[in-house]
């Protein structure tokens, strides 16, 4: 039988319930129509992840469906509400791993059609892309249009967010994504995964300088990025240290030249993107990579040279959330757009661009 969705379009009067569930965390939040954060809940799946250096797509969908209705209903509980009382539910139907995609929009369509409630398929990449206009988290909200960086272990992505519902991809990533490439580096050295925050750590010792490693596409026009030859680049020279544990001051030196490398393309392709966009109010970065301090520290320079500011949302939120899927959809829908039918599919891929 065919369920009609209940029909929203317009601004929301009451709370909206968010769930993110399209890589390894599964997320449930709860916002006020004006954005306020009612309940917030994250849980992570790294450590069924760990022992296999990567994501496991199929554990992933079964961590999230053994968690997602406990941690919806401990938001609910906190927020002091029952499904009864939201005004739309919210869930990543894509971009992301497909088993996880259909937990959380399952899971939200179950509840939407039995509260009677509308249902949002949220794209993953917009709901980063609004996260920083959540009211209250810079000092001026950013206004239309302005440059996101996305930088994830999933994604790459420089795009100009012209208005909800309306982005220009400037450039991506041609193989692998930046966190991706820095879990990949990190392993080379023997890191633990995540291996993003470890590699950070340890190139904090080590000398930037040290090795003279590859910065595919610098000086180039345009934003895309290439990540996958200066991994190889580290896999060559690890190779050449010989067989068994690098040197602790050798994975230093290695991991910090690493990370010049990726600040010195990262920072390359922001400045392009100011050429192309000239009209951009300002630049908001976002994805677990955004927390890097070096490359943080980096395009904040990049930004004051082109007389715009670097907004960066607290890491809880550049990380994969529910709160921005909550926030996509309150955007959406205060922007008049309908809320979903039933039917809608989850999408692996599903671009920024197709909106
Ligand atoms: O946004 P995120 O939490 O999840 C998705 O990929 O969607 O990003 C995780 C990625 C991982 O590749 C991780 O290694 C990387 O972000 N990462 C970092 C740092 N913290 C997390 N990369 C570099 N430096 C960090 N401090
Ligand atoms: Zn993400």
């Amino acid at each position: 039988m065919e369920r009609k969705a209940a029909s929203l379009s317009g601004p929301v009067s009451g709370p909206v319930l968010g769930i993110e569930s399209s890589c390894d965390e599964t997320a449930a939040a709860v916002l006020a129509p004006d954005g306020t954060i009612l309940a917030e809940r994250v849980l992570s799946q790294i450590a069924e992840h760990a022992a296999f250096g990567g994501v496991v797509p199929e554990i992933a969908a079964r961590a999230h469906l053994s968690a997602v209705s406990a941690l919806v209903a401990d938001a609910l509980h906190e927020a002091g509400l029952r499904f009864g009382d939201l005004s739309a539910i919210a869930a990543t139907a894509g971009p992301g791993l497909i088993g996880g995609l259909l937990v959380g929009s399952g899971f939200a369509k179950g509840a939407a059609i039995a509260a009677g409630k509308p249902y949002l398929a949220i794209n993953h990449l917009e709901a980063h892309a609004l996260t920083a206009r959540l009211p209250g988290l810079s000092e001026k909200q950013p206004q239309f249009p302005y440059l996101l960086l996305l930088l994830s272990g999933g994604h790459s992505q420089c795009v100009a967010v012209e208005r909800v519902g309306q982005y220009r991809q400037l450039g991506t990533t041609l193989d692998d994504a930046v966190g991706e490439a820095f879990d990949k580096t990190a392993k080379l050295l023997g890191l633990p995964y995540p291996g993003g925050p470890a590699l950070e750590a340890i190139a904090k010792t080590g000398n930037p300088a040290a090795y003279p490693l590859p910065r595919p596409l610098l000086h180039r026009p345009g934003c895309d990025f290439s990540f996958s030859g200066l991994k190889t680049a580290v896999a060559q020279l690890v190779a050449a240290q010989g067989t068994g544990a690098l040197a602790h001051a050798v994975a230093a030196d290695i991991a910090a030249s690493f990370q010049a490398a990726v600040t010195d393309i990262l920072a390359d392709r922001l400045a392009n993107a100011f050429a192309l966009r000239e009209d951009a109010s300002c630049v908001v970065v976002a994805g677990g990579v955004a927390s890097n301090a070096a490359i943080r520290a980096r395009l904040t320079e990049v930004c004051e040279a082109a007389g715009k500011t670097l907004i960066a949302p607290p890491l809880r939120l550049c990380t994969d959330n529910a709160v921005m899927v909550a926030w996509a959809a309150i955007e959406r829908l205060g922007g008049l757009a309908p809320a979903d039918d039933f039917n809608t599919p989850c999408r692996p891929r599903w671009p920024l661009e197709s909106l």
